[in-house]
């Protein structure tokens, strides 16, 4: 990293570590092309426009996500479309995304929710039975492995997320996999201002944007890979031991890990608190809870506290967005879009009240400190009514 910047090539065309990263990310995850950009939610833009998602397209993504997941799609003029989650993955309803098709669709976004593979086989066959484009969000799962391939490589394109939070961080940053050339070029184009992989610097032949990802950042990320192994590692050995034992306590259910996860991702690892069986009788709420759990210092909190069709952005659309393609420009699916309508019951349930979530950099603590996670959880049982 100090060499890159002593050496003063920070940029991808005159230094060779983004392309080094490419060629990383590309043995990693066994994706054929790799595209380095400015971020997560950069790859997922670039990704619908280069897999050729249009304007006035609509595009199905779960509700239980980042607000990038469905702002990628507007920002190529599509509409986002929201489906429900499996309450116990937190991932895509196959079922409810397929509910959700109509003829003006053409992709879905999968999310790979706190790195746990979704259930691509059936995902996919729905999407495959209707025509329809699989853009992998797989943002929080770079270290996620589904049937024995890494998230991100199974559908049409994935993208990956290095903002800081995230397993393999640098601060910010992001990328996009494929095997498909065309699609990978076209995303060059779209990162790069147009040009093509080894074109002449003034000549530009698509419309494109600047996300390009700076050397430091690539450097970083090289060096990053390098620890990741280990940490996954640790990571993968304290989900098992918090999930063997977190599931003996009642009312207290980690993600079910179906048999097409070969690994969990771990940006973070969640669970439901079902407080009838946790506390019966009493009420306990989730916030009660996870005030006493942070009184025993364990930092156990929410994730998303409320769908994301509940934001101003969706629930006031027609006026949020009213300089914006696609509300700006006289789309049938967006003049049809309501988003004050949707209600997705899983999606709401676990934002209201079971969803539990323990960030990362809590699954790099010692045994020692997993052990403490439990026992706060049976203590607070035990105390339960003193909780309320
Ligand atoms: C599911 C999901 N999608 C997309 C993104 C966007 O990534 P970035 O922050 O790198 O733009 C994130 C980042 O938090 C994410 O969690």
């Amino acid at each position: 990293m100090g060499d890159v910047i002593r050496g003063g090539r920070w940029n991808r065309w005159n230094g060779e570590h983004v392309v080094a990263l490419e060629a990383t990310l590309q043995a990693f995850t066994g994706a054929k092309r790799a595209v380095a950009v400015s971020s997560g939610t950069a790859a997922l833009e670039v990704a619908l426009k280069a897999a050729g998602v249009r304007p006035g397209d609509e595009v199905i993504v779960p509700a239980y996500t980042f607000v990038a997941t469905a702002t990628a799609a507007l920002q190529v003029g599509a509409v986002p479309v929201f489906a429900d989650v499996l309450l116990e993955t937190h991932n895509l309803d196959p079922g409810s995304f397929e509910a959700q098709i109509t003829e003006r669709t053409r992709a879905v976004i999968p999310v790979h929710t706190s790195g746990l593979p979704c259930d691509m086989e059936a995902i996919l066959a729905i999407a495959r039975r209707h025509g329809l484009l699989v853009i992998e969000d797989a943002c929080q799962a770079i270290g996620g492995v589904w049937n024995g391939r890494r998230a991100g490589t199974i559908g049409d394109a994935g993208c990956y997320s290095f903002q800081a939070s995230k397993t393999l961080p640098s601060g910010e940053g992001g990328a996009l996999v494929t095997d498909d050339d065309v699609l990978a070029d076209k995303a060059f184009g779209r990162m790069h201002i147009g040009r093509k992989p080894g074109g002449a610097f003034y000549t530009h032949y698509i419309l494109g944007w600047n996300y390009r990802l700076t050397e430091m950042q690539a450097a970083l990320l090289l060096s990053q890979f390098r620890r990741f192994p280990e940490l996954q590692r640790r990571r993968v050995t304290n989900a098992a031991f918090l999930r063997d034992e977190l599931a003996r306590i009642p009312g207290i259910v980690p993600v079910r890990e179906d048999a097409y996860v070969t690994e969990h991702g771990l940006y973070g690892y969640l669970g439901r608190f079902l407080s009838g069986q946790f506390a019966p009788g009493l009420g306990l709420t989730r916030a009660t809870l996870l005030r006493a759990l942070q009184a025993e210092g364990i930092p156990c909190r929410v994730f998303y506290d409320h769908p994301l069709y509940q934001n101003p952005l969706f629930l006031e659309a027609h006026e949020a967005m009213k300089d914006d393609c696609p509300f700006a420009c006289g789309h049938p699916a967006a003049q049809a879009a309501d988003y004050g309508k949707v209600s997705l019951p899983n999606t709401e349930r676990l934002c209201a009240t079971e969803s539990l979530y323990f960030p990362q950099p809590l699954l790099l603590g010692t045994r020692r400190d997993m052990q403490d996670i439990v026992d706060a959880f049976a203590k607070l049982r035990a105390h339960a009514a003193h909780l309320v």
